[in-house]
């Protein structure tokens, strides 16, 4: 099986979508059955896709992996689903699955656009194949290769080089937490007001010198 998967960040070689990526491509390539998956990264044909039509063309499934974006896809990754409505014909029995992975911690944020993915397929001219969930993942590529997620990506992989399935166990697994509990959302609320869940953000805003206009409302009348 010859798997071609699409890496849908802005952040291309930097980004979690391409970790996560990485550890699902090591779980196929751990299994002995004879397999092939290459990852191509969107960014860089943004202006211009045809050139990795092809590589579609010639694989036999393809996998999208992409960040949740305003509870959607970004835009370069729709452009790119856009592109493929010419190939329509040529994408017949290509199974299409998904990766997507967000920010806040609960994987609730990512059930609305993962309804749109299981549609986008047969648009497509091609079959869903199913889709990875998983939310909390701001901080995937500075975690160690045992983080435990990663294993589980890894098992996922494997058993889909082995069985042309994702594993529905590992799916719902990966997918933990759906919601966080109500008393956890108590303590939450409550440690919120002491700052801690901002350091991260607040380093991020400094870093890009936008730290004092965080409260900024351009388009406030
Ligand atoms: C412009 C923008 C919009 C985002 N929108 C959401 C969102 O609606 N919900 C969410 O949980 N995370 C959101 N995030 C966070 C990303 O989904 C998250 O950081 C993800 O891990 C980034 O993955 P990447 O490194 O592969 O790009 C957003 C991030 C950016 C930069």
């Amino acid at each position: 099986m010859r798997l071609v998967i699409f890496n849908g960040s802005p952040r291309g070689l930097k980004s979690n979508s391409l970790t996560i990526m990485k550890h699902f491509q090591e779980g196929i390539q751990s299994s002995s059955s004879e397999n092939e998956a290459e990852t191509v990264n969107l960014i860089e044909y943004q202006k211009d896709y045809s050139p990795i039509h092809e590589r579609l063309i010639k694989a036999d499934n393809a996998l999208f992996a992409f960040p949740l974006y305003v509870d959607s896809m970004p835009g370069f990754v729709m452009g790119f689903f856009e592109s493929l409505l010419v190939l329509k014909d040529s994408l017949k029995g290509k199974i299409f699955l998904f990766s997507i992975q967000c920010g806040f911690p609960e994987t609730i944020n990512l059930r609305a656009v993962e309804k749109l993915l299981e549609r986008l397929p047969g648009k497509l001219g091609a079959t869903y194949g199913g889709c990875i969930c998983r939310g909390g993942m701001e901080g995937a590529r500075y975690m160690p290769e045992d983080y435990p997620a990663f294993q589980k990506y890894r098992e996922l992989g494997k058993i889909y080089a082995e069985t042309g399935k994702l594993d529905p166990e590992i799916l719902v697994e990966l997918a933990k937490p759906e919601r966080i509990p109500k008393p956890m959302m108590l303590i939450a609320r409550m440690l919120n007001f002491t700052g801690i869940f901002n350091g991260y953000w607040n380093r991020q805003l400094k870093a890009n010198g936008s730290y004092n206009r965080r409260f900024a409302r351009p388009y406030k009348p």
